[in-house]
């Protein structure tokens, strides 16, 4: 089914239509990856986040490549599990976070890095993502409904929570949410 829509995106010569298309691929490869994990894994409804998210970035990195050079540190609690409606939103968000450094965030004389951290604490999942790019003014991204970050604050109410996004230096975001599994 993606490669399916790969060869249609090579036929697609409006660049701006193009862009747009190749986010939908994005998503929906992100929202496929869940199932390809789930179909690996022993319990139906149990995903080792770590892996799952180590694999949707390698997704991203191979779309990527050639526009900049990017120092991704990615630092995520290998025993972290959770269902697959969780998972999936989780994975959207990032995916909406890394499009949004690639496309507005760096500079190609840059020293430019990404910063993933989930973590556990307590009971609940620390999810922290920052870029050390140009950032923007939150004002002009809060008057207009931006699609991406209307998706972030949407997913983030999906898992439970909400997100505070800020941008001093370079872009900034965190909220934590409770696993829906039961363990
Ligand atoms: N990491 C980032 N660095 C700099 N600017 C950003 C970043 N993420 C988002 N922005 C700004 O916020 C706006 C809204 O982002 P988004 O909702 O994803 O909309 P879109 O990507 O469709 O323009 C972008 O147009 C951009 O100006
Ligand atoms: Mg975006």
């Amino acid at each position: 089914m993606i490669s399916i829509l790969n060869l249609q995106l090579q036929k697609i010569s409006n660049d701006q239509f193009k862009a747009t298309f190749q986010y939908s691929i994005n998503r929906v490869t992100t929202i496929a990856r869940v199932h390809d994990k789930l179909l690996k894994s022993k319990n139906l409804n149990k995903i080792a986040v770590h892996d799952y998210i180590v694999n949707i970035i390698d997704d991203l990195k191979i779309i990527y490549t050639s526009l900049y050079a990017i120092d991704m540190q990615i630092n995520v609690d290998k025993n972290i599990c959770m269902d697959m409606d969780q998972t999936q939103a989780l994975g959207l968000i990032i995916n909406e976070l890394i499009t949004n450094s690639n496309k507005y965030a760096f500079t190609k004389e840059a020293n430019n890095i990404i910063n993933l951290t989930i973590k556990n604490k307590e009971d609940l999942i620390c999810f922290e993502y920052s870029d050390n790019g140009v950032g923007f003014n939150m004002d002009t991204v809060n008057k207009k409904d931006f699609i991406g970050i209307t998706l972030i604050q949407r997913l983030a109410n999906q898992l439970g929570t909400q997100a505070t996004i800020t941008s001093k230096t370079g872009m900034h975001i965190s909220f934590s949410f409770k696993s829906k599994l039961k363990v």
